[in-house]
C-alpha cells in the first residue's frame, strides 16, 4: 500500500498481561515481526510491565508507548506516573484521552489538551483519542463531537507539536465489540477530523498528522480498512493480545 505517510499501528493493551506475560507476547511479536519496516509498530503494556518490555525489545522494531500519564511533572499527585518516568524505560508513544478513561476517570477534552502538551514536553509522541458514542451516532451528532473533542484536545498544540502528535478516532461502539465501524463510517470520520485540522492548523499540519483507526480491527478487517486514503494505521485492543492477531493485522496492512 502506497501512502505519503507511513502507517502507525499500536497495540493497547489495556489492563491486561502480567510482567511474565507482557515478555512472552513482547518476545513472540519480535519474531513475528522482525523482518517488518514498511509500518511504525508500537506496543503498548501496562505501567507495571513497561520497564521489562523495553528491555525485551530494545534491539527490535517495535517501539514502546504507555496508555496514560500525568499532566503534571512532578509533585504531590499519588498515583500518578509523570512523563519523565516513562521516558525512563524508553517510552516514546503515550495514549492520551482513551474514551475508558474519558469514562471512566471523568477525563475532558481540556485535561488531555494539558497532557499532550506536557508529554511533548518531554519528547513524547501523544496518541490522542476521540470518537463518539453510539446514541451520538444515531442521532447525527457525530461531527459535533468529533469537533469539540479535536479542537478541545489539541488545544494550545503548536504547528510543530501538532504534526508529531498522532490522533486515534476510536468510535466508542466499536470498541471491545466485535462491530467495527464500516469503511466509509471510517474514512468520512478521519477525513473530517483532517479537515479540522486544516482549519486549526493549516494544510501542510493536517497532510502530515497520521490518524488511526480503533474499534474491532482485526487480521479480516485491517486490509480494507488501511486502504483508505485518510487511515493511517489503527489503535488495536483485543486482538493485539495475542501475537498472532496482532502480526496477522500489521502484515495485512503492508
Ligand atoms: P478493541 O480492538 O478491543 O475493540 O479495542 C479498541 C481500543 O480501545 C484500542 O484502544
Amino acid at each position: 500500500m502506497n501512502k505519503d505517510r507511513k502507517l502507525i499501528i499500536a497495540g493497547n493493551w489495556k489492563m491486561n498481561k502480567t510482567v511474565a506475560e507482557a515478555l512472552d507476547l513482547s518476545r513472540a511479536l519480535k519474531l513475528e515481526l522482525a523482518g517488518v519496516k514498511e509500518v511504525d509498530m508500537v506496543v503498548c503494556p501496562p505501567f507495571t510491565a513497561l520497564a521489562d518490555v523495553s528491555k525485551a525489545i530494545l534491539d527490535s522494531n517495535i517501539r514502546l508507548g504507555a496508555q496514560n500519564m500525568s499532566e503534571h511533572i512532578m509533585g504531590a499527585f499519588t498515583g500518578e506516573i509523570a512523563a519523565g518516568m516513562l521516558k525512563e524505560f524508553s517510552v516514546r508513544y503515550v495514549i492520551l484521552g482513551h474514551s475508558e478513561r474519558r469514562q471512566y476517570q471523568k477525563e475532558s477534552d481540556a485535561l488531555v489538551a494539558t497532557k499532550a502538551l506536557a508529554a511533548h514536553g518531554a519528547s513524547l509522541k501523544p496518541i490522542v483519542c476521540v470518537g463518539e458514542m453510539l446514541a451520538e451516532r444515531e442521532s447525527g451528532q457525530t461531527e459535533k463531537v468529533l469537533e469539540r473533542q479535536v479542537t478541545g484536545s489539541l488545544a494550545g498544540l503548536s504547528k510543530e507539536q501538532m504534526g508529531e502528535t498522532i490522533i486515534a478516532y476510536e468510535p466508542v461502539w466499536a470498541i471491545g465489540t466485535g462491530k467495527t465501524a464500516t469503511t466509509a463510517q471510517a474514512q468520512d470520520a478521519h477525513a473530517f477530523i483532517r479537515g479540522l485540522l486544516s482549519r486549526m492548523f493549516d494544510d501542510t499540519v493536517a497532510r502530515r498528522v497520521r490518524i488511526q483507526y480503533g474499534g474491532s480491527v482485526k487480521p479480516s478487517n485491517a486490509r480494507e480498512l488501511m486502504s483508505q486514503p485518510d487511515v493511517d494505521g489503527a489503535l488495536v485492543g483485543g486482538a493485539s493480545l495475542e501475537p498472532r492477531s496482532f502480526g496477522d493485522i500489521i502484515k495485512n496492512s503492508i
